[in-house]
C-alpha cells in the first residue's frame, strides 16, 4: 500500500471491537489508524466468526477485522456515496449486476450489501491478492466523478463503493461480500449468514 498515490490523511480508519463468537473472550484492538483483530490460535484454525461492533462508526469511515486470517472491512457508505455508485455506467465496470459468485445471494442488488448504507467486504485485490486502499475523499482523481473508492496499488485496479471493478484494469472480478448478518442495529456477525437478518 506504501507506493498508492494516496494523501493518508484522507483515510479514516476506526478501531474496531471485535469478539470471537463462542471463544474463551473478548480481544479488543487498540491500534490507531487500522483496527485489527488477534484471534486466538485455536479461533483462527476454526475460522470462527467475528462479531464486530459497529456503534462508533460514523457515515465515511472503515473498520477493518480480521477473519480466517482475511481482512475485511465494513464501510459506513453516506447518501452521496450510494447515488455515486448508482450513477456509474454499466459499461464501466466489468460485472455490474453481480453476476459471478463473489457475493452471498443477499447482497447480489445494486449495492451489494444487506442495508444499503453498510458495505462489508474482504479487503484483498481480486487480481492476486494485494490489499486495495480505501480513499474517502479525493478519488476523482482515479476514478472521474467518483469521490470515494478503492484502488490497488500494486497494478491499479480499481473498485467502486460497491466493490464493483471498473473495466480496463488488470483485476477481473468484484471484491468478495463474506457471509455476515446483523445480529442487531449495532453488530454485524462475520462469517456466517442469518437468514433474513
Ligand atoms: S493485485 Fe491488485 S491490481 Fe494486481
Amino acid at each position: 500500500m506504501s507506493n498508492a498515490p494516496v494523501d493518508n490523511s484522507r483515510r479514516r480508519f476506526l478501531t474496531a471491537a471485535t469478539s470471537v463468537v463462542g471463544g474463551a473472550g473478548v480481544v479488543a484492538a487498540a491500534v490507531p489508524f487500522i483496527a485489527s483483530w488477534n484471534p486466538s490460535t485455536r479461533a483462527k484454525s476454526a475460522g470462527a466468526p467475528v462479531e464486530v461492533d459497529i456503534t462508533k462508526i460514523e457515515p465515511g469511515q472503515l473498520i477493518r477485522v480480521e477473519w480466517r486470517s482475511k481482512p475485511v472491512w465494513i464501510v459506513y457508505r453516506t447518501p452521496k456515496m450510494l447515488e455515486q455508485i448508482s450513477s456509474i455506467s454499466e459499461d464501466n465496470l466489468k460485472d455490474a449486476n453481480s453476476t459471478a459468485d463473489q457475493q452471498p445471494e443477499y447482497a447480489r442488488n445494486a449495492y451489494r450489501s444487506k442495508k444499503e448504507e453498510i458495505f462489508v467486504a474482504v479487503g484483498i485485490c481480486t487480481h492476486l491478492g494485494c490489499s486495495p486502499s480505501y480513499l474517502s475523499d479525493g478519488y476523482q482523481e482515479i476514478v472521474e466523478g467518483q469521490d470515494s473508492g478503492f484502488y490497488c496499488p500494486c497494478h491499479g485496479s480499481k473498485f467502486d463503493m460497491a466493490g464493483r471493478v471498473f473495466s480496463g484494469v488488470p483485476a477481473g472480478a468484484n471484491l468478495q461480500v463474506p457471509p455476515h448478518y446483523f445480529v442487531n442495529d449495532t453488530t454485524i456477525l462475520i462469517g456466517e449468514d442469518g437468514g433474513a437478518a
